[in-house]
């Protein structure tokens, strides 16, 4: 993680950093220069006219138009300069090169799930330096909004709706992402990584993170486990977080909400990640996302076998 910076940022680490700095930078200097001026006018007026006996009457003070015509002509065109740039900027931002390398990005209570096009599904957003990426993004729930300050990219994610961000990387290391949008309890801890590759070692990635088809489904299971995002609510030693751990779930008995009890086998998983909704645990509240219904049977079949693994 690059650990320099200033006060403000962190280090840029994409192509358009720069220009988004130096813009940052002009309307913070003019702002410093502008706000010591001010200050130290007032104070000086202060002592200058200062009421010294009862009697005392304020000097008459006349017009001075060339004050006057400086103090609107000055913060006009400051205000021009750093709409024009501001507006060149915002467009470079805002329109990402045709020739993008595009990745779908799905926000979650509190989850990121990242989709490459050859299938490949991850966790934390793998990228290659030196090419343009574009994020095509929305969720499945309430807004977020995708965050990652090295590359001086912010955007809200929505439900029902896409919206993108693109940036290129400029050298290979791990960036913190956030969610800037407060969305429920585990908004701060909606956390991931970016991790940028040179562009050979992202090719092996992408090869490396397919699932391989002599995996048995308890070997896909743990990494849909991931891959999925299930980690953020289901630890697997036991911890409690947002949702019931996997460890020892497997054959065991479950209070529920309504007070009946269930026993946790094949079916009950099945309806658990299809409908979430459908039987609350005791003691846990009802989160989960919905989004989960759209997996496929070979995908349960692997969740399921990863969850009856998870033995103490
Ligand atoms: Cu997602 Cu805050």
């Amino acid at each position: 993680m690059g650990d320099k910076g200033t006060f403000w940022l962190p280090e840029g680490a994409s192509t358009l950093a720069g220009e988004v700095d130096a813009l940052f930078y002009f309307v913070y200097w003019i702002s410093v220069v502008i706000f010591v001026a001010v200050i130290a006018a007032m104070v000086y007026f202060m002592i200058r006219y200062r009421r010294r006996t009862p009697h005392d009457r304020p000097p008459v003070v006349h017009e001075s138009k060339v004050l006057e015509v400086t103090w609107i002509v000055v913060p006009t065109i400051l205000v021009l300069i750093v709409f024009t740039w501001g507006f060149k900027v915002f467009l470079k931002l805002g329109v990402a090169p045709p020739d993008a390398y595009e990745i779908q990005v799905v926000g979650q209570k509190w989850s990121w799930q990242f989709n490459y096009p050859n299938g490949v599904r991850s966790s934390e957003l793998h990228v290659p330096v030196d090419r343009p990426v574009r994020l095509q993004m929305s969720s499945v729930d309430v807004l977020h909004s995708f965050y990652i300050p090295a590359f001086r990219v912010k955007q809200d994610v929505l439900p029902n709706r896409y919206t993108s961000i693109w940036f290129e990387a400029t050298r290979a290391d791990t960036f913190q992402v956030y969610c800037t949008e407060y969305c429920g309890t585990q908004h701060s801890g909606m956390l991931t990584k970016v991790i940028a590759h040179e562009q050979s070692a992202f090719e092996t990635w992408l090869q490396e993170s397919g699932i391989p088809d002599d995996a048995s489904p308890a070997q896909r299971g743990a990494l849909l486990y991931t891959q999925l995002g299930c980690q953020a609510c289901h630890s697997l030693d036991g911890t409690r977080l947002t949702g019931p751990s996997f460890q020892g779930l497997y054959g065991s008995t479950h209070g529920l909400a309504d007070g009946s009890s269930v026993e946790v086998d094949d079916n009950y998983l099945r309806e658990s990640i299809l409908e979430p909704s459908a039987k609350i645990v005791e003691g846990y509240a009802n989160v989960m996302p919905a989004s989960y219904g759209g997996l496929t049977e070979d995908e349960l079949t692997a969740l399921i076998a990863f969850i009856e693994e998870q033995q103490p």
